[in-house]
């Protein structure tokens, strides 16, 4: 209940290249409306080097930068703006921790458990604050946005 109005609230989905070339995309959308979720836009891109560089810049000094750079350049993403009350924190509660080894471990249910592989491979991402949900959000679906489009929302 961030944004005054409505009582929802906005947080970026984004299902890495292994989920979609996993095979998980149903999963994952079914635990998203099971959770009381709306997809208020979504899209799948190929994103280049400079969009994920910019887009992940908080890490940019990390030795794990060029691998992740890499690795989400690999293939297409899906992104999906999700609506609820308190949706930020509630997803990235259902997404699990960031190294989805370890949840395998700690949060066996979490998404990242099921459908990721490690640290870097891990599935999907979600906004971890309501500021870097509107940054995300914006930064992927506003006019010049970051990515070249695969399918657009309506033909998902
Ligand atoms: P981070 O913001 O720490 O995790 P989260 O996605 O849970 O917010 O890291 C961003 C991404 O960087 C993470 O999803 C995958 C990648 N990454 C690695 O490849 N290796 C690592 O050791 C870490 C911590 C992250
Ligand atoms: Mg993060």
């Amino acid at each position: 209940a961030s944004n005054g109005t409505s009582g929802k609230e906005k947080t970026l989905a984004i299902i890495k290249p292994d989920g979609l070339f996993g095979n998980h995309t149903d999963k994952i959308k079914n635990a998203v409306s099971e959770s009381g979720f709306t997809i208020c836009e979504e899209k799948i891109v190929q994103l280049d080097e400079e969009s994920v560089m910019s887009f992940y810049a908080e890490h940019s000094s990390k030795s794990f930068f060029g691998s992740l750079v890499k690795y989400m350049t690999s293939g297409p993403v899906l992104l999906m703006i999700l609506e609820k009350e308190n949706a930020v924190a509630d997803w990235r509660a259902l997404i699990g921790p960031t190294d989805a080894r370890k949840a395998k471990i700690t949060h066996p249910h979490s998404i990242r458990a099921l459908c990721g592989q490690n640290s870097e491979k891990n599935c999907v991402h979600g906004s971890d604050s309501p500021q870097s949900a509107q940054r995300e959000i914006s930064f992927f679906f506003e006019e010049k946005s970051s990515g070249s489009v695969v399918q657009k929302h309506d033909e998902l």
